[in-house]
This record gives C-alpha cells, structure tokens and sequence, in this order.
C-alpha cells in the first residue's frame, strides 16, 4: 500500500510510522510527506529517509476550500491508499473528508469522545482526571468525531504536569499509530456506516 502523511510540526509520529515501514516494507510505504508549514521539522525527517515531500502553505490560500482542494489535487495525483494525519493542525473542509471517507486516520491526544480540540492535557489535569490518553480514529466530517479504532491509557499521577503527560503519551503514540497504519494496510480495519469493522485475518 502506499500511504500519504500530513504534518505541521515536529513530525515525530512520522519518524515512528518510518521506522516501522523500514520493518514492513511489502505491507507500505509512505509515497508522499505533506507540511502546510514549509520550516516543519518532519520535512528534515522524510527528506532523511528519502522519501518525497511537498509544501501546500496554507497562508498562500485566501480560504480554506481552495487550501484544501490543492491538497486533494496532490493527494489524488498520488494515488495513495491511506492519508494518516500526524500532528497536522489544519481543519479539513467537509467536502474533503468526504472524498477521503475510510481511508484517512488521525491520532488525537485525549481518550475521545473526551476533549475534542486543543489543550487536552491540561483539561484533563484540570478537571481532575485519573487517567488521559490517546485515540486514533478514522476521519470524518465531524472534527475530532470519528469512530475511534482505537485508543491507549496512562495514570494522570498527582502532581502531573502538562508536559508529563504530553511527553508520557507520545510515547505511546509511537507505538499506537504504525501500528493501526498496519492494520489498515492489511485490510484488518475499515470504515462501514460510520463504525470501525475489524476483520479477522484467515490464516
Ligand atoms: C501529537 O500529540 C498528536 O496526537 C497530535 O499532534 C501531535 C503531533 O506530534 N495530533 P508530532 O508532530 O508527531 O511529534
């Protein structure tokens, strides 16, 4: 499968979704990175590892309908089987997740349906939770609202800072993500009727 990913910044879960395409290399490969911020450290990533990479900056567009349409544009041009959003801090226009229904993913950093948006390490803090985590879900029109594939837990433990817990889950990110990537490429997870299937693999 090829697959396309779409960062604004550090890109450190493209550096972990690279390094396990390195261990699965008849299952993927990422074809294309895009950046909507051209001085985006994930770009140093991908061009390290070779792989191809492209700036849409979305400054460069009067609205977000023609950001995202250039970006449609590249990404059909590409003929990529998956697009995995990765700390890529664009809202998508509707007619976009549309066109890429079921076959786009993001990794959000709260235990969703908890605390769509921004700040979620410090909303959990605040409201005095006892756990946070992350979820990865397939992209729908709904911001932050797609049925979750699936998620990962860490004790917010007393005295926890923000930066803690971003820097605890992370690391499980790392891990969470290439993984539901694999999935998907091995056809083990797909999006019917607005709900996960999993499928189980016939040895
Ligand atoms: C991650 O925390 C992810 O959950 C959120 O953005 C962050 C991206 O980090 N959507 P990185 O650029 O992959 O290091």
């Amino acid at each position: 499968k090829k697959i396309a990913v779409l960062i604004s910044g550090n890109g450190s879960n493209l550096q972990a979704i690279i390094d396990d395409q390195q261990k699965h290399p008849q299952l993927y490969r990422i074809a294309l990175v895009v950046s909507n911020r051209p001085n985006a450290y994930g770009l140093k990533r991908a061009a390290q590892a070779g792989i191809p990479t492209l700036v849409i900056d979305h400054t460069n567009y009067s609205d977000r309908e023609s950001f995202d349409a250039e970006l449609q544009r590249q990404l059909d041009q590409s003929e990529v089987d998956l697009i995995v959003l990765a700390g890529f801090m664009r809202i998508l226009t509707q007619g976009f997740t549309q066109h890429f229904l079921g076959k786009m993913l993001n990794i959000h950093p709260s235990l969703l349906p908890k605390y769509t948006g921004l700040n979620t390490h410090q909303r959990a803090i605040d409201a005095g939770d006892s756990e946070h985590g992350l979820s990865i879900h397939f992209v729908t029109p709904e911001l932050d609202g797609g049925p979750v594939i699936l998620q990962d837990k860490v004790l917010i433990e007393p005295g926890e800072s923000a930066d803690s817990l971003q820097q605890k889950i992370h690391q499980r990110e790392h891990i969470a993500y290439p993984l539901a990537v694999r999935w998907f490429c091995e056809g083990k997870i797909a999006l019917q009727d607005n709900r996960v299937q999993y499928q189980q693999k016939t040895l």
